[in-house]
């Protein structure tokens, strides 16, 4: 070039996070990592927190608090996503319906809804009034991973946040939703369509300060069979991925659900970018019927992290392995389980960073 010239690289590019990169099916080395639930009781720095905030809505309400435990496991095993400190439930006080969870017991739903009039009380989702410390968390936390990590967001999918608003809480059976679905499907369909409007706009929103994927949790879907799947979780799922493909072409989008052996090939069909498998399905199998355009994320039964170091290698190894080269988010099969030693955590992620295709 000529003396005095700036010479532009020709592909000015700002390197993008290895998670970024392997859902766009790019060459990549190893397999991206993190872990459901990396933020959480298993790490002492997180139970002195709770000691101080004993309360789980002011520790995932507080700015300060949210981000201080999102990057918890960022500043001790540098995984490759770091996921939002939150909970699927924190968008509904904003849409009327009060919640706590509570030490021990889990989830709770003050008023259950189970009526056509108790549907009629819920509100549309305005993140940017409801949940402000989310977005101002979010862009702080991009501030902070600075790219050398990927921002995670997350919601809960429609059938999910229901389950837990029909039920009361946690649910073992799912009777009473079961009920309302079986017997008054126009009131679940008006209630899963709220909350598919609401988290549509929850994952712009979140997307929009800063996230840079966010994970869809229908948990619970699984309780359904599959023609009941595909009347009350499959049409909202697609409606969510729908609405925020307009405005977030490029947003990648992952989907877990528990259990979901039974489901795969329907969970592709909402159109997300990757499907997250739970460790019920071998990761081979799971690949070949998912096809070779979704990526993948999982799935290592997180009762592993019991188990010797040499047990956890080999474990990783086996699932990297059967998951092939790239597409594929090193990941669980669920959240990482209260007591999970953390030398076994820091375990994890030490081989899963060695690991070379
Ligand atoms: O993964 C992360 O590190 C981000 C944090 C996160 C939490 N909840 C924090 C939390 C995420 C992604 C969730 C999602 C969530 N919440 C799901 C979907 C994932 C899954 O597990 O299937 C569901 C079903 C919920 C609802 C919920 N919230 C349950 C069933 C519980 C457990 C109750 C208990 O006491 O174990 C919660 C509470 C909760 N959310 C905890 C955490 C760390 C534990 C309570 C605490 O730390 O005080």
């Amino acid at each position: 070039s000529l003396p005095g010239t700036v010479v532009e690289p020709k592909t000015a590019s700002v390197a993008e996070p290895l998670l970024l990169n392997a859902v766009r099916g790019e060459d990549v080395e190893r397999p991206p990592v993190w872990l459901m639930r990396q933020a959480g009781r298993y790490m002492k720095s997180y139970q002195i927190i709770c000691e101080k905030y004993p309360s789980f809505r002011e520790r995932s309400e507080n700015v300060d608090l949210v981000v201080e435990i999102s990057l918890q496991p960022w500043n001790v095993f540098k995984p490759d996503g770091v996921i939002l400190f939150s909970d699927i439930l924190t968008p509904l006080s904003g849409m009327n319906i009060p919640f706590d969870i509570v030490k021990g017991k889990g989830p709770v739903i003050f008023n259950p809804l189970r009526t056509a009039a108790d549907v009629d009380q819920v509100r549309e989702f305005f993140p940017e009034e409801s949940v402000p410390y989310v977005g101002e968390s979010l862009t702080i936390l991009r501030k902070e991973v600075d790219n050398k990590a990927a921002v995670l967001g997350f919601v809960g999918a429609p059938f999910t946040l229901a389950s837990y608003v029909v039920e009361g809480g946690s649910s073992k059976h799912f009777s009473k939703i079961k009920r309302l679905a079986f017997s008054q499907p126009k009131v679940l369909h008006a209630l899963l369509q709220k909350f598919a409007i609401s988290m549509a706009k929850y994952i712009q929103y979140q997307a929009d300060n800063g996230a840079q994927a966010v994970q869809i949790f229908d948990s619970w879907a699984t309780e359904l069979s599959p023609v009941d799947f595909e009347e009350f979780s499959l049409p909202y799922l697609k409606q969510i991925v729908d609405t925020v493909r307009r405005t977030h072409p490029n947003l990648p989008l992952i989907l877990y659900a528990s259990g979901s052996g039974g489901l795969l090939e329907r969970l592709a069909l909402t159109g997300v970018d990757v499907v997250s498998l739970d460790w019920t399905v071998d990761m081979a199998e799971g690949r070949r019927r998912l096809g070779p355009d979704m990526a993948v994320q999982g799935n290592v039964d997180p009762g592993v992290l019991f188990g010797s170091k040499d047990f956890i290698t080999n474990r990783i190894n086996d699932v990297v392995r059967k998951a092939g080269k790239g597409k594929h988010i090193l990941n669980l099969g669920h959240g990482i389980v209260v007591g999970t030693p953390e030398e076994n955590v820091a375990h994890f992620f030490e081989v899963a960073k060695g690991i070379r295709y």
